[in-house]
């Protein structure tokens, strides 16, 4: 175990919106110290809230343990206790705040809630020294365009319904794909269309800057039933249709606000495919495309921390009267104040 200085201040961050029960360790000038992940695997199907939420509190002590480990440090070197405060699954945020409160408490130090959204985004400048990006955010449960301007993180697109990568993992089940342990669906269907040979045309659905994939789903889906089609061909397809649909919202966003940057994160930012599709519109529009790596475009506790440690340096803590879970908490509501002022 490394032996860093006591004291010199650190920010422990809890993740637990949906699936990932995570603790991150950082330091205030963004040295990562610990980012443990443990995944809860659902035995088939999708997520049931109260079943990871019952992993999530099955693992939080070994994850916590072992985040100390790797950091080298105690826990009265924390200065600060930061969580996601939301979005996501009530029972899943619940356990992770019970967590966060129980920590805090006991040493003294204060809480920080923190917007999941706003963490995926800090950590992709973090990670890729963007200062004021456009950030195409694409994950399970998001499809977020958004860009800050005037104090806020502000959605000029987003999903109507389903989010990109529900799109593409339900598909994936529905095909009885079956991944390797840790292996995203989403994934699997980057795979399989790598080797299709035709396109097949899909609805596409831009309604003014929003998204919406459920129809795109029911017609692949269809598909597949219909049994005319080779799998291959079809993931293929549904990737096309559904990566063209974001690149064009985040083109035109990009047109709109003239940022320099364009950034991609959330799960999905890892597709090579839709990699290539949004830096090939960045690179239309003199704009450096910067993808986060993917350990952290996942859902991470080094992003809750590092937000953490943004919003306490900006006097921002949350009285733990006040750090009940919200399920619908959006990116829009959330001030950023560590964030300047200029638009560009
Ligand atoms: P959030 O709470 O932010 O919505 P999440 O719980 O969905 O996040 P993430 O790890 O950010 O978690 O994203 C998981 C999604 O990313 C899944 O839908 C998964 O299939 C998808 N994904 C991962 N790798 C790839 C890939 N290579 N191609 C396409 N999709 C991928
Ligand atoms: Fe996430």
């Amino acid at each position: 175990m490394k032996q860093r200085i006591k004291n010199e201040g650190y920010c422990l961050g809890i993740e637990s919106t949906a699936d990932d029960f995570s603790v991150g360790i950082v330091s205030f000038n963004g040295e990562i110290l610990a980012n443990i992940i443990s995944a809860y695997v659902p035995p088939e199907g999708g997520i049931h809230p109260r079943e990871a939420a019952r992993h999530h509190a099955e693992v939080a002590d070994a994850v916590l343990k072992e985040a100390f480990e790797k950091a080298g440090i105690k826990p009265q070197d924390l200065m600060v206790v930061a969580f996601a405060q939301g979005p996501g699954l009530g029972p899943c945020l619940r356990t992770g705040a019970t967590v966060a409160r129980a920590l805090a408490s006991y040493l003294r130090v204060p809480l920080v809630g923190v917007n999941h959204c706003v963490a995926h985004i800090e950590i992709g400048k973090l990670k890729t020294g963007a200062k004021d990006p456009l950030t195409l955010y694409v994950s399970g449960g998001n499809t977020i365009v958004s860009a800050f301007n005037s104090g806020r993180y502000r959605v000029f697109g987003e999903t109507l319904d389903i989010a990109l990568g529900n799109c593409l993992d339900v598909f994936a089940r529905e095909a009885g794909l079956r991944p390797k342990p840790g292996e995203p669906l989403g994934a699997l269907v980057e795979k399989l269309a790598a080797k299709a040979k035709i396109f097949i045309p899909l609805p596409y659905t831009v309604k003014g800057m929003d998204l919406s994939f459920s129809g795109l789903l029911t017609a692949a889906v269809s598909l597949l039933k219909s049994g005319k089609y080779h799998v291959e061909d079809i993931c293929y397809s549904l990737q096309e249709t559904a990566f063209a649909m974001v690149t064009e919202v985040t083109e035109r966003a990009l047109a709109h606000t003239e940022k320099r940057e364009v950034l991609l994160t959330g799960g999905v930012a890892a597709n090579r495919r839709l990699q290539e599709m949004v830096e090939c519109i960045a690179k239309e529009h003199e704009a450096r495309f910067c993808a986060v790596p993917s350990a952290f475009a996942i859902d991470n506790g080094a992003m809750i921390a590092w937000t953490g440690t943004l919003a306490f340096n900006h006097g921002l803590t949350t009285p733990i009267e006040e750090s009940y879970v919200k399920l619908r908490w959006r990116l829009e509501e959330v001030e950023v104040p560590w964030v300047g002022r200029m638009t560009q």
